[in-house]
């Protein structure tokens, strides 16, 4: 119904017409009047289709599926970009030529390989307007096909350029409360080092000279030998902690020495076997996705350990044209993402918003009985 108006309906009218100028019957001037009224009401139908379509908060559009070329287009398409519909329907890649141009291999590669499976697709991007603003659309493509045939594509591009603002200022805001907890981690770390484990080493020093002056008095030794241990042992714990919460090796010796370091600390701490695999780990990543990447590896490895009943997982590192895939897997007890609650449970909610917020992509995948994979993408 969209596009140009009807034309089919105009030799039979003319036919109609020289008829009724020579001697017409009753029979043809109700075929005439007839189709006058099929005519009229066809174009009735078609305006009021096109008021609707351009009522709408969203840009509607049809185009030829070989040759991209728009030959429709509905008239929120120049309140929303500004361009005259003209230029959409005489420039032939209009479409193309102003998408933003860190979007536009993206969204041209998946226009064309929906029009390759003649499938409906749904894309989001970027389009610069008449006056330089970058408008964000969500176009959901459909393929219309005829005998087979992929005949057009027909399109409905919704602005979303509000929404991807506030997303925008919420990943924002993800990322600075991350920063600010990782300081203040940083900074209860410092501590705990620096001054309670040294208070705790000078504590099971005086004891041991306790013990040794006590010699005389075995039971009074032997208890003094007793809180010495347990000194050294909370010593050790907090030495523990303040790595945890800091992980000093990742700063100093780079992301690979940090994450063999947890994998053999928890094998130490649980007994727990990780097998750890890398290569072409970069050298140089920037802070942000090392720590990012070493806190997913926490999370997901403490997980294994925790839910997964098996002790065992699989942690892989690898480096590829400036992009690092962190993937953390074992084969235990899985679980079921729609029936998990999130309540209280902080742990894949922090992987997913840490991530988010350095600018990688993250698919926790998982089923019951099936294991876990925790798989992440990102610049180094
Ligand atoms: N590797 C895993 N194997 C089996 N179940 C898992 C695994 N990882 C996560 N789960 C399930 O998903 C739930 C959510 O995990 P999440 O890390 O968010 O929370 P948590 O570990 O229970 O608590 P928190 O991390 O906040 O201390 C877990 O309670 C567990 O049921
Ligand atoms: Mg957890």
């Amino acid at each position: 119904m969209l596009g140009p108006p009807l034309s089919h309906a105009r030799p039979i009218l003319d036919g109609e017409a020289m008829l009724t100028r020579s001697s017409p019957t009753i029979d043809q001037q109700d075929r005439f009047a007839f189709a006058q009224q099929a005519e009229a009401a066809i174009r009735q139908a078609q305006r009021r289709y096109e008021e609707l379509v351009d009522s709408l908060e969203a840009i509607v559009w049809r185009a030829d599926a070989g040759s991209f070329r728009t030959s429709y287009v509905s008239k929120r398409a120049e309140s929303i970009l500004g361009y005259p519909i003209t230029q959409w329907l005489c420039e032939p890649a209009f479409w193309e030529a102003h998408l933003h141009p860190e979007d536009r291999l993206k969204a041209v590669a998946s226009y064309r390989r929906a029009t390759q499976d003649k499938r409906h697709h749904a894309l989001e991007y970027r389009m610069v307007a008449s006056d330089g603003r970058n408008v964000w659309f969500h176009d959901s493509v459909h393929a219309v096909v005829e005998d087979g045939r992929l005949k057009e594509m027909i399109g409905v591009m919704v602005d979303i350029t509000d929404r991807k603002r506030v997303e925008g200022s919420v990943i924002e805001m993800t990322g600075r409360l991350i920063n600010a907890q990782e300081e203040e981690r940083r900074r209860i770390a410092r501590e705990l080092h620096d001054d309670f484990n040294q208070r705790l080493a000078l504590l099971s020093i005086g004891l041991e000279r306790l013990e040794l002056s006590a010699e005389t008095d075995a039971a009074h030794s032997s208890h003094i030998g007793d809180l010495r241990r347990l000194t050294q042992d909370i010593a050790s714990d907090v030495h523990r902690l303040s790595h945890q919460l800091h992980p000093a090796k990742l700063e100093h010796l780079g992301l690979v020495a940090a994450v063999k370091g947890l994998c053999r600390e928890l094998s130490e701490q649980y007994g727990a076997d990780i097998d750890f695999l890398y290569r072409d780990v970069p050298t140089s990543i920037t802070k942000e996705s090392a720590l990012c990447l070493f806190r997913v590896a926490q999370e997901a490895l403490r997980n294994t350990i925790k839910h997964s009943g098996v002790r065992k997982g699989r942690l892989e590192l690898i480096g590829d044209r400036g992009i690092l895939h962190l993937c953390i897997s074992d084969s235990g007890a899985g679980f079921d993402s729609e029936t998990v609650s999130a309540k209280g449970r902080l742990g894949l909610i922090s992987m997913q918003e840490r991530v988010r917020a350095a600018g990688g992509t993250i698919a926790i995948e998982s089923r019951p009985l099936r294991g876990t994979r925790i798989s992440v993408h990102l610049a180094a």
